[in-house]
C-alpha cells in the first residue's frame, strides 16, 4: 500500500452559521435537508464514494441532530416495517449504515484551523481527506478521488481550487500558482485569505476539499489566530506552499464541476433548483413550474 494511500476522512461542522440564522439557532447548518437530505449526508457520501469508510466529524453545540441523523432510530424503522413501506425504510436505514462514523467536539468554535487540529488523535499519523460539512459538490463530477489520486502520487498537500468571478475572490482564500503539473493540477506557491478584490493574485478560489499531510496538524499548532482571531487553515497550508521540506508542498486541482456553497442562503436555493430538476420524482414538475415562473417574475 502506498504510504500515501487516504483512509480517514475528517468533516468539520461546528462553525456557528450566522448567515443563516435564525434556522441554524438550534441546529448545525450542515442538516438543513436540499430536498429530501440534509446537507451533511451528500458529503459524508462523496468521501464513502471516493473509498472513505472512516469519517470523523468535529462538531459544535447542538451535535445531537447530527449524531442522530446517522444512526438507527428503531421506532421509526418498526412503523415503516409495519407499513411495508420498503422504499422509504431503505432511506432511514441507508445514512445509519453509510460510513463509520466518529465524533469529537471543538469546544469553542476557533476557526477551521483549530477544528482541523481537533482530529490528531483520531487521524495520527496519516494522510487525510479533509471536506467542509457545508459545502456540497455534484456527484455528478469528479473532484475528490482524483485528489487522492495526486496525493497519493505525489506524497504532496493538495487543495480543491475553482475560477471564480472577480467580485466574489473576496469570499475565499486565494491561490498563487506557478503553472500546470499536470492537466488541471497546478503548483500553489502561496495563498491569500480573503484578499480584497482588487488585491487579489487570481481568480483561483480555495474551496472545501483537501487531502492533507499530518504534518499539518504540527503547522497548525504553531499557527498563530490570523484573520477574525481565528486559526486559519489558509495560514498553515501557506507554510506547507513556502516550506514544502518540512510538510510537502501544495497542489490544486481545478475544479470545474458543480459545487454548492450550502452555507449562503442564495446558493442553497440554486442547489435545490439544480439538483431538483435532474430528480425522477419532482423534476418534470419543476421544470414546468420553473418556466410558468419564470414569465410571473
Ligand atoms: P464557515 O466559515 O462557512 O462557517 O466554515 P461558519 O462560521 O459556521 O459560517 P457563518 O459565516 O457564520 O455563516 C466552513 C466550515 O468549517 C466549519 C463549518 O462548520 C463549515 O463546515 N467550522 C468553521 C468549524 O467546524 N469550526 C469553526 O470554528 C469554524
Amino acid at each position: 500500500m502506498s504510504k500515501y494511500k487516504v483512509t480517514k476522512a475528517v468533516i468539520p461542522v461546528a462553525g456557528l452559521g450566522t448567515r443563516f440564522l435564525p434556522a441554524t439557532k438550534a441546529m448545525p447548518k450542515e442538516m438543513l435537508p436540499l430536498i429530501d437530505k440534509p446537507v451533511i449526508q451528500y458529503v459524508v457520501e462523496e468521501a464513502v464514494e471516493a473509498g472513505l469508510q472512516d469519517i470523523l466529524m468535529i462538531t459544535g453545540r447542538n451535535k445531537n441532530a447530527l449524531e442522530n441523523h446517522f444512526d438507527r432510530v428503531a421506532e421509526l424503522e418498526m412503523n415503516l416495517e409495519l407499513k411495508g413501506d420498503k422504499d422509504r425504510l431503505a432511506k432511514v436505514m441507508a445514512s445509519s449504515e453509510l460510513a463509520n462514523i466518529h465524533y469529537v467536539r471543538q469546544g469553542d468554535p476557533r476557526g477551521l484551523g483549530h477544528a482541523v487540529l481537533r482530529g490528531k488523535a483520531h487521524i495520527a499519523d496519516h494522510s487525510f481527506a479533509l471536506l467542509l460539512g457545508d459545502d456540497v459538490m455534484d456527484s455528478r463530477d469528479v473532484l475528490l478521488s482524483k485528489m487522492l489520486a495526486v496525493h497519493e502520487a505525489t506524497g504532496e498537500n493538495v487543495v480543491a481550487l475553482m475560477e471564480v468571478s472577480p467580485d466574489q475572490i473576496h469570499l475565499y482564500g486565494c491561490a498563487v500558482t506557478e503553472g500546470e503539473v499536470e492537466d488541471g493540477v497546478v503548483r500553489i506557491t502561496g495563498l491569500v485569505e480573503k484578499p480584497k478584490n482588487d488585491e487579489a493574485p487570481s481568480n483561483l478560489a480555495v474551496v472545501g476539499r483537501y487531502v492533507l499531510r499530518p504534518k499539518i496538524f504540527e503547522i497548525l499548532e504553531e499557527t498563530a489566530p490570523g484573520r477574525g482571531g481565528e486559526i486559519q487553515l489558509t495560514d498553515a497550508l501557506m507554510t506547507a506552499a513556502q516550506h514544502p521540506e518540512r510538510a510537502g508542498g501544495v497542489l490544486g486541482v481545478v475544479f470545474k464541476g458543480r459545487r454548492y456553497d450550502t452555507g449562503d442562503k442564495l446558493d442553497f436555493i440554486k442547489a435545490t433548483l439544480r439538483l431538483g430538476v435532474d430528480r425522477e420524482d419532482i423534476g418534470q414538475e419543476l421544470r414546468t413550474w420553473l418556466h410558468e415562473f419564470n414569465n410571473e417574475i
